[in-house]
């Protein structure tokens, strides 16, 4: 059967490939130290676990709302002013099937045929894809680990064409950690409103941030970016519920109504009870966002220790998130060569950074216990003294 011009464009996700060459080879029986993964290794909070089992004990498993349950969108919209100083009313939320969902739904109501969207490398290495799909042109703006993965004003104008029609900002980073300053939220949003575009601000790691420093959503510097911007944000990461599906979207309401639209024709609401969980990890969470936010931070100073240790790798310091992005130009490896060669050889799986438009380097996830950081690094430091 053909397969549509729209799909042979698209790249399947290599974070995903990779972790399930890892998890298959596990579960053969190879001793296999997987820093691949793009998820908590801690387990779903007790009363978030307990909300949704209720939920379905007391029958709540038929349709809801296509963009969620009112509580949940009220309980939203206050998580959003109390922590990030964002003023969204519950109708201008959409409740989606995961945070990739809601940057896709965002990419589809607001992307048309040849727009292009200016995309930040390293990137998460969907959105190219989904603004592909959406029939646009991704454009990359490529930053680098001495700037600290940021750019100037400077930079981004001169990308800009006729064309432009939004930016794509993800502070905390995947890959590279790297936590967006005030002043560059405030010149990008500068620039957001000079030339009319939007600003899809994917914060889904703005919890998990170290040192004291602090995550600032775009949205809530300037009452007019704001009205120009797309927050993404969801579950998955600071409550360790990825895979529960559920994210979101808070945007203006006209585009929060073409994302209802859009939603109510592909995906109808996500999942009943998983709502009710969410709902729970709003109301009660926080304390265990904290906790493993700590954790990230303590496994963040140690494999950032002793990465930085093996003279052939250059690790970036994350300020956020749970990845840490290894320079490997030394090593005279590509990244693909060097991830394949790594898990045949040693047994350890990372990402490549050619996944994230970087060749250059890999990612590697603290997302997992101390000791399989310690013994991951291990062998890739033997590793790296034979090749
Ligand atoms: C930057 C970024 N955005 C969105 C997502 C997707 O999150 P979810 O699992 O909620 O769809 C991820 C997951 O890896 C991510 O790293």
């Amino acid at each position: 059967m053909n397969l549509s011009k729209r799909i042979k464009q698209v790249t399947p996700s290599a974070t995903l490939d990779i972790t399930a060459k890892a998890k298959q080879l596990k579960q053969e029986g190879v001793d296999v130290i997987s820093l691949s993964a793009g998820e908590p290794d801690f387990d779903t909070p007790q009363a978030v676990k307990s909300a949704a089992i209720q939920a379905l004990n007391e029958g709540f498993t038929k349709y809801t709302p296509v963009s969620g349950i009112p509580e949940l969108k009220k309980a939203l919209s206050r998580e959003l002013a109390r922590a990030n100083h964002l003023s969204y009313e519950p109708d201008q939320i959409v409740v989606t099937c995961g945070a990739k969902h809601a940057v896709y739904n965002a990419l589809q109501v607001l992307v048309d045929e040849g727009d292009e969207v200016i995309i930040p490398s390293p990137y998460w290495l969907s959105y190219p894809e989904m603004v592909t799909l959406a029939g646009g042109k991704p454009v990359i703006l490529r930053t680098g680990s001495k700037d600290g993965y940021t750019f100037t004003a400077k930079q981004l104008e001169k990308l800009i064409t006729k064309r432009t029609k939004g930016i794509i900002i993800n502070s905390p980073s995947n890959p590279t950690g790297a936590v967006f300053s005030k002043t560059l939220l405030e010149e990008i949003g500068r620039i957001v409103k000079d030339r009319s575009l939007f600003v899809i601000s994917d914060e889904i790691y703005g919890e998990l941030v170290y040192d004291g420093v602090k995550h600032y959503s775009i949205g809530a510097l300037d009452p007019d970016v704001l009205a120009r911007t797309v927050t993404v944000g969801g579950a998955s990461k600071s409550y360790a519920m990825t895979g529960w599906r559920l994210g979101f979207l808070a945007a203006p309401k006209s585009v929060a109504s073409a994302s209802t639209a859009l939603q109510s024709h592909s995906t109808s609401n996500p999942t009943s009870f998983a709502q009710r969980g969410y709902l729970e990890a709003l109301r009660s969470g926080a304390a265990d966002v904290e906790k493993m936010r700590k954790r990230f931070e303590e496994r963040r100073n140690l494999i950032y220790r002793i990465v930085n240790e093996i003279p052939k790798l250059t690790p970036f310091k994350p300020s956020g998130a749970f990845y840490l992005f290894v320079d490997i130009s030394k090593t005279k490896l590509k990244s693909i060569d060097f991830a394949n060669r790594l898990l045949d050889q040693a047994k350890v799986a990372v990402v490549p950074g050619a996944a994230f438009g970087d060749d250059n380097a890999v990612r590697l996830s603290f997302a997992a216990s101390e000791q399989d950081i310690e013994s991951g690094i291990d062998r890739i430091r033997e590793w790296l003294h034979k090749i």
